[in-house]
């Protein structure tokens, strides 16, 4: 069997030995074009003109495009108000204004400088106060709430209040947006992206050039990574490579430089989160409230199903009975914020995190003793949702990881420490993860699969998914070998093409692998149900001159299995390899490729009522951090990190241990140096390397120590897995709650100001203050 192997990711040797082809390493086609954009130079303004004669005059230019030359000027994942170029009011610094089309990206740099606009500035809302003050919101208030919070917050031995603040996130992809655009006859176009959904893509270009989804195919062969912010956001850049190729009627690429990616592109949601607590004297919480506010920039983009899950994520993994979550998506003039990892997930549950901090310091207890008492366990494990946490295996994880974790001991030596150190602080903490699986919009719930056997008895599989370096090829590789019995390499997964599977969803929401991964199994049951059948007829010595097999599905064919290349009659003990029945079906006239179609049964979240069944189930996961912070400048080192993850039965441990370990540090990152900074215009500083930190490998725990639970239990994934390209990301918060425990020992009255992220200037200044 190859599922549950550590079988190597489909790139491994072709990333390293640098033969895996990017967009940008494709050779130039004859008269291909390179095209940049014009960003907007105010944060908030009215356009009144665009002359761009003198660039035009530049040797090299081509042409330059404005919204006046797209069919349609408007797209938006979720709602259709976002301008592909800027048409009348400029909403954001950097906002697209024109794109340029040239020989080489020389002349499009002298381009830029001699393009003239006309604008009449307004005045900007640059943060979330000045956008809650303003009543200035992109969505409706969303409410979940259970139980009756007013009456718990009044009768309540103990209360308290406070504001949580995060802030935002770059991702940081190694390759940054690109996309190139081939114009075909009858006015088809042909479009490679990196985007994490080629559907969306197809669809936008289509919209914008005027043209009918059957005339134009996305493909998307892999990205430099993701993360979220190719969900939505690459669409529009192929828009703009496709004007420019539709127009000339030539082939051309947009790569996105680095500085210009982290400009123009939306990035993690900053919050701001108003939160009441009512506990009692042991510090189980009776109550909690809170009212959410994320900053989701100039446009809706995704702001509201990543505020709908920061909201279905606000009760972390405790449960709590009389809860009253609110949520808005703030506008401001920043770029549109977007889908993120975790997509709200670690923003509601950062919060809650932070909550049961500030209780244990308050009652003097231990925050770990403060978790045991609230997590979901005992006779009510309904979520303020309603929807209920099915296999829970949350007790089991925090009392396995307090033992391998050495918790108590470690607690009483950073206690000591503490007393004792002049020039170091030590902190510790444990947090979990129960994040939610399934898009929360339930109609992305589905997938198609295309798999098709040739008669050296090697397949090809194609599905909606794209590959971002998570791991999902491999995962359908093994998928579709396991089901035949042969080994992974007999099995390719082909480039995303919108062409072999249509109206797919994102690859995102952790599902990849869910979603395309169960189609692949329908699809190759269906053949080998084919082949059981011919294999049968043969074994009855009845093919010869039977010119059809009829599929019969009356008959239990159990006994014939697909085995080491093989298919074996387990009742006689005979066996064929697969090559030589494949040929018999050949010249049976039996098909050999099929396609089949999965969607996830069972869901279903009422959004206006806040009620219902949002997930197909939960991956779950706790993390215990111990941190040493620098008291004079603030740095802090994670000393170990220790991780139990529940990820059902992994198709590929190897592929998942990567996936913990790289979303784990994505987090800390998150939560410790990764700080964005602004202008007092709204204009983005940290927009390079130079500027902006995430996390090295000096940033990593000294000690990393990742372990799997078994758990054989979630019969609603295929093969029994779980998703595991989110969850973990959330266990990033363990080293921001360890952070401040540490300023807790210390500077008590302080350690409830700390910020997201925990940077070196903020914590010396929590200290010093
Ligand atoms: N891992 C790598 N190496 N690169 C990525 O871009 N994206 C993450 C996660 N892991 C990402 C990654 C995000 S945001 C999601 S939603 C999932 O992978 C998407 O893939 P999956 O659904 O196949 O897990
Ligand atoms: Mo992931 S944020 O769902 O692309």
């Amino acid at each position: 069997m190859t599922v549950g192997k550590n079988v190597p990711h489909d790139s491994a040797s072709t990333h390293v030995s640098g033969e895996s082809i990017f967009i940008d390493d494709r050779p130039f086609l004859k008269n291909e074009m390179v095209c940049g954009f014009l960003g907007a130079p105010v944060s908030h303004g009215r356009l009144k003109e665009i002359r761009v004669e003198k660039a035009l005059n530049v040797p090299g230019v081509l042409g330059i495009f404005t919204h006046r030359d797209l069919a349609n000027n408007r797209w938006g994942a979720i709602v259709k108000e976002q301008p592909i170029l800027v048409d009348d009011i400029i909403s954001y610094e950097y906002e697209p204004v024109c794109v340029i089309a040239a020989e080489n990206y020389k002349a499009i740099e002298k381009a830029k400088k001699l393009i003239e606009l006309d604008i009449e500035e307004i005045e900007s809302v640059l943060c979330i106060q000045k956008s809650i003050d303003n009543k200035d919101f992109l969505t409706a208030e969303k409410k979940i709430a259970r139980g009756d919070f007013e009456k718990a917050f009044e009768s309540a031995p103990h209360t308290l209040e406070g504001i949580f603040e995060n802030g935002g996130q770059e991702h940081f992809y190694l390759e940054s947006h690109a996309c190139a655009a081939l114009p075909l006859e009858n006015n088809q176009i042909e479009i490679h992206s990196s985007s994490q959904h080629p559907s969306e893509t197809q669809h936008v270009v289509a919209q914008s050039l005027g043209l009918s989804y059957h005339q134009v195919v996305c493909v998307v062969k892999r990205m430099g990574g993701g993360f979220g912010g190719k969900e939505s956001q690459a669409a529009p850049f192929a828009s703009l490579v496709g004007l420019c190729a539709k127009k000339l009627k030539r082939p051309a690429r947009m790569i996105i430089n680095k500085d210009d990616d982290m400009k123009v592109t939306g990035k993690r949601h900053p919050f701001k989160n108003f939160w009441k607590v009512a506990f009692d004297n042991e510090g189980k919480i009776l109550g909690y409230k809170i009212k959410l506010f994320s900053n989701g920039g100039a446009y809706t983009d995704l702001s509201e199903s990543i505020l709908e899950r920061a909201m279905l994520h606000s009760d972390g993994c405790y449960y709590i009975p009389n809860v009253e979550i609110l949520g808005r998506v703030c506008k401001t003039n920043i770029h549109s914020n977007t889908a993120f990892r975790g997509f709200g997930g670690p923003q509601g549950n950062a919060t809650i995190e932070s909550v049961i901090e500030e209780i244990a310091h308050y009652l003097k207890k231990d925050s770990f003793e403060i978790r045991e008492k609230n997590i979901y366990q005992g006779e009510d494990l309904h979520t303020p949702y309603g929807q209920l946490v099915e296999h829970n295996t949350l007790p089991e994880i925090l009392e396995k990881i307090k033992i391998s974790s050495d918790y108590d001991k470690r607690r009483k030596e950073v206690v000591e420490f503490n007393k004792s150190s002049q020039t170091h602080l030590k902190g510790i903490a444990v947090t979990g993860t129960k994040f939610g699986i399934a898009f929360t919009a339930r109609f992305l719930n589905q997938a198609n699969a295309l798999v098709n056997m040739h008669l050296d008895g090697t397949i090809q599989v194609s599905t909606g998914a794209t590959e971002m370096g998570q791991g999902v090829n491999t995962k359908i590789q093994q998928i579709a070998a396991g089901a035949f019995g042969i080994p992974v390499s007999k099995v390719q997964v082909m480039p995303t093409s919108t062409e072999k599977n249509h109206n797919t969803s994102p690859t995102a929401a952790s599902s990849g692998s869910d979603l395309n991964g169960m189609a692949t199994l329908i699809a190759c049951n269906k053949i080998k149900q084919r082949l059981t059948s011919v294999y049968n007829t043969h074994l009855s010595g009845g093919l010869t001159p039977a010119d059809e097999i009829e599929v019969d599905n009356t008959q239990d064919l159990s006994h014939i299995v697909f085995e080491d290349s093989f298919v074996k009659d387990t009742k006689s003990g005979k066996s064929i390899s697969l090559k030589e029945l494949i040929s018999i079906a050949y010249l049976n006239r039996v098909s050999m490729g099929d396609y089949a179609f999965y969607k996830t049964p069972g869901l279903g979240f009422d959004k206006a009522l806040g009620k219902g069944q949002a997930f197909n189930y939960y991956t779950n996961g706790m993390a215990v951090s111990e941190v040493l912070i620098d008291k004079f400048t603030g740095e802090t080192k994670v000393l170990r990190t220790d991780i139990l993850m529940d990820l059902g039965r992994s198709i590929n441990p190897g592929i998942d241990m990567g996936q913990v370990s790289g979303a784990f540090v994505q987090g800390m990152g998150w939560v410790t140096a990764e700080n964005l900074v602004y202008s007092d215009t709204g204009v983005l500083l940290s927009h390079s390397p130079t500027t902006y930190k995430i996390p090295s490998i000096q940033d990593t725990p000294r000690e990393f120590n990742i372990d799997l639970l078994e758990n054989n239990t979630n019969d609603v994934c295929v093969h029994r897995s779980k998703a595991v390209g989110e969850p973990p990301f959330l266990l990033g918060n363990s080293v921001w709650n360890a952070i401040k425990d540490a300023v807790y020992s210390v500077r008590p009255e302080n350690a409830s100001k700390l910020r997201l992220p925990a940077t070196c200037e903020e914590i010396v200044t929590l200290l010093d203050e």
